[in-house]
């Protein structure tokens, strides 16, 4: 994580999983003016305990914020909250990171798991990159520098070689998550047209594929084709500058 230098950054799904992990090596960073809004559905729930106690190892670090990615008021509040915080800086780095997955295949998917994988692992990013993107602006514009980085203002999509149209097909059979990997194939998409309408902001807009990492959405017998890395591997934003 030693390439992030943004000072301000936002991360859906931060209490476990990858996002838990991300925030901890971001706290791990010597960046003294770092502030990390770790957002989640619940952040008082037993789910939410690992992020609880990383917030009180970093006081000051961390906020936890709620968000919630398939209920869109909940994305209006909390980037109310957050801009009330932000003050003048804007925020350098936002992580749409929450995600879910759901088994099926042509046969087999249901509307409504095709439904809400849509609203998790699209429409919610598509929102919460509407309702931040005045911060991101507000960042872009304070950066003085040129170019775009996501030191200065970004949008990170975490997804998957699941939402690849051309890898897919090949390794289907032994991940057989269509839901999953449409409403993935659509969310690259999204990434595609938000960096090219976020260009003229000298925003910088990105999808990642984190690896396969064994988290509760990988949860299933390891993979033939690729080896799960340990949850300690899962360094997403590594080199990501
Ligand atoms: N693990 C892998 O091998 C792998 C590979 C490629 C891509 N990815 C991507 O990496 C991201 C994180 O996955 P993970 O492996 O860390 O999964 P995970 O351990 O299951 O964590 C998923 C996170 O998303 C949150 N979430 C789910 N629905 C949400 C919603 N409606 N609103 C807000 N938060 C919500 C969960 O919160 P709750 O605790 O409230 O459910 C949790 O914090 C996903 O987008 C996934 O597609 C993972």
């Amino acid at each position: 994580m030693a390439a992030v230098k943004a000072c301000n950054i936002l991360i859906t799904g931060a209490n476990r999983g990858l996002g838990l992990e991300t925030v901890k090596q971001l706290t791990e960073d010597s960046c003294p003016k770092r502030h990390i809004f770790a957002t989640c559905r619940d952040p008082e729930g037993p789910k939410s305990e690992a992020l609880r106690e990383l917030v009180k190892k970093h006081p000051g670090v961390i906020t936890i914020i709620r968000l919630d990615a398939d209920d869109p008021s909940s994305i209006k509040e909390s980037a109310k909250k957050v801009g009330s915080l932000l003050g003048n800086s804007g925020l350098n780095l936002l992580v749409n990171n929450a995600g879910i997955v759901a088994r099926g295949t042509i046969q087999t998917s249901s509307a409504e798991n095709m439904k809400n994988t849509f609203s998790t692992n699209v429409i919610g990013p598509l929102l919460i990159i509407k309702e931040y993107l005045p911060y991101l602006q507000t960042a872009a514009k304070a950066s003085g520098t040129p170019g775009m980085s996501c030191n200065k203002a970004a949008v990170i999509n975490i997804s998957t070689v699941g939402g690849s149209i051309s890898t897919m097909p090949s390794l289907f059979s032994q991940f057989p998550v269509l839901p999953y990997c449409v409403s993935k194939a659509g969310f690259n998409m999204l990434t595609v047209l938000a960096a090219d309408e976020l260009r003229a902001d000298k925003i910088l807009c990105m999808a990642l594929h984190s690896g396969w990492v064994k988290t509760e959405l990988r949860r299933e017998k390891a993979l033939h084709f690729f080896p799960h890395s340990e949850l300690q591997g899962g360094d997403v934003l590594r080199n990501v500058n």
